[in-house]
């Protein structure tokens, strides 16, 4: 098991990463919910495929729960989402010291934690990450939101779980295009600041999961999470070096946003929004030539599309909605190279013009 620490000012939590976690979750959670019962938020395939599993743990360790399913898919993250939870709490009496534990993808930890953060002011939370785009990016750090129609990710608070566990035999049933989509955020932190994990990902296209796959991707997801803990430790509130690990998000974001949110995987967008800026990068003589392509050929190994095929166009009405833009051009997050990011202020008239030429 491989035990990190997320280390912020005014507390500290652990990221637990081990195959079989999930049947020890009972002890694990105990200690964060002394008395009461953990309010357990989910969606209808994690609760499918690992719902004996779970209740053989938490009755192990004698810990009482309540689950709450919500229907799959991004569309859960909105404000009925949100609403409903609310009145699950309120029909638990869910007391200001209870548990919500989010057990799912990063649909349901985004927002189970925007939940906790703001029911009675806060509630403790806990992560139990299921898909590899949860466990290697959206479960640790602390941001929690839901989309709005006006765009992704508009409404959120920063909300720190207790804990992280991280159980990657999960990944077992995780269908074939959320691995993918996982894959994207791997390929994300080796192009922001590892060239080794880069280069490890790139020749490793083996088509079949073998026991080996299996090590190593314990092994990525810890990776991942180091990197991330180590960049949130030193920036919880995305003020500064947190903000590299939007890269691809810009234009991703915008395009999740054009395809409503559900056609167009998250993962899938961040893909086509890395090799976008790293090409207004390199068009703009900020990135060394040849990244859009090496970034072309690390995902199209991992079996994702890596050229946006809709209108690039009509991406810039969205961008001007990103949290990060302001008057007249938007906060970017461009590569200098592979494994070095910086956060770049671009002009509107500039990305119209890649746009209208990419
Ligand atoms: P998701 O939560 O929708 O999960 C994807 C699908 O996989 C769902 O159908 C789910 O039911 C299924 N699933 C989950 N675990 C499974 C398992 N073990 N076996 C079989 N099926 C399983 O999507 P996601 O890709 O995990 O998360 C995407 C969301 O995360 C987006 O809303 C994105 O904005 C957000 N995100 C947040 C952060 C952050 O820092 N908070 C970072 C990155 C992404
Ligand atoms: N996923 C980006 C962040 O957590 O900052």
């Amino acid at each position: 098991m491989k035990n990190l620490t997320v280390e912020l000012k005014e507390k500290k939590y652990d990221i637990l990463i081990g195959e079989g976690l999930l049947d020890k979750l009972g002890e694990l959670l105990a200690p964060f919910c002394q008395d009461g019962v953990i309010a357990v938020v989910t969606d209808e395939n994690v609760w499918g495929l690992y719902r004996e599993r779970f209740f053989s743990s938490l009755s192990r360790a004698e810990v009482a729960f309540e689950a709450i399913v919500l229907p799959a898919g991004e569309a859960s993250k909105s404000l009925d989402g949100l609403s409903g939870l609310y009145d699950t709490f309120a029909r638990l009496s869910l007391p200001r010291d209870g548990l919500v534990a989010a057990f799912g993808g990063g649909v349901v930890g985004d927002l189970c934690g925007l939940a906790a953060a703001t029911w009675m002011r806060g509630v403790g939370f806990a992560q139990v990450p299921t898909t590899l785009l949860a466990q290697v990016d959206s479960s640790v750090g602390g941001k929690t939101a839901i989309n709005l129609v006006h765009g992704k990710n508009l409404v959120g608070a920063f909300y720190q779980p207790k804990i992280v566990v991280i159980d990657p035999s999960t990944l077992d049933s995780l269908p074939e295009r959320e691995v993918r989509c996982g894959m994207a955020e791997v390929i994300k932190y080796g192009a922001i600041r590892s060239t080794g994990l880069f280069a490890s990902l790139a020749p490793s296209a083996s088509p079949e999961p073998t026991e080996e796959t299996g090590a190593a991707l314990a092994d990525v997801i810890g990776d991942c999470c180091r990197i991330k803990s180590e960049i949130v430790s030193r920036d919880e509130h995305d003020f500064g070096e947190r903000m590299l690990l939007n890269f691809g998000h810009t234009f991703g974001h915008a395009i999740e946003k054009q395809s409503g949110f559900a056609p167009c995987r998250h993962g899938e967008a961040v893909s086509f929004g890395m090799v976008l800026a790293a090409g207004l990068g390199e068009r703009m003589g900020l990135t060394e030539p040849g990244t859009a392509d090496s970034l072309r050929r690390a995902l199209s190994l991992h079996g994702l599309d890596a050229d946006y095929k809709g209108e690039l166009p009509a991406l810039l009405p969205a961008l001007s909605m990103d949290k990060k833009s302001g008057s007249g051009g938007v906060r970017m997050i461009m590569l200098r190279r592979i494994g070095e990011a910086f956060v770049q202020r671009v002009g509107f008239d500039e990305i119209k013009k890649f746009l209208a030429n990419a």
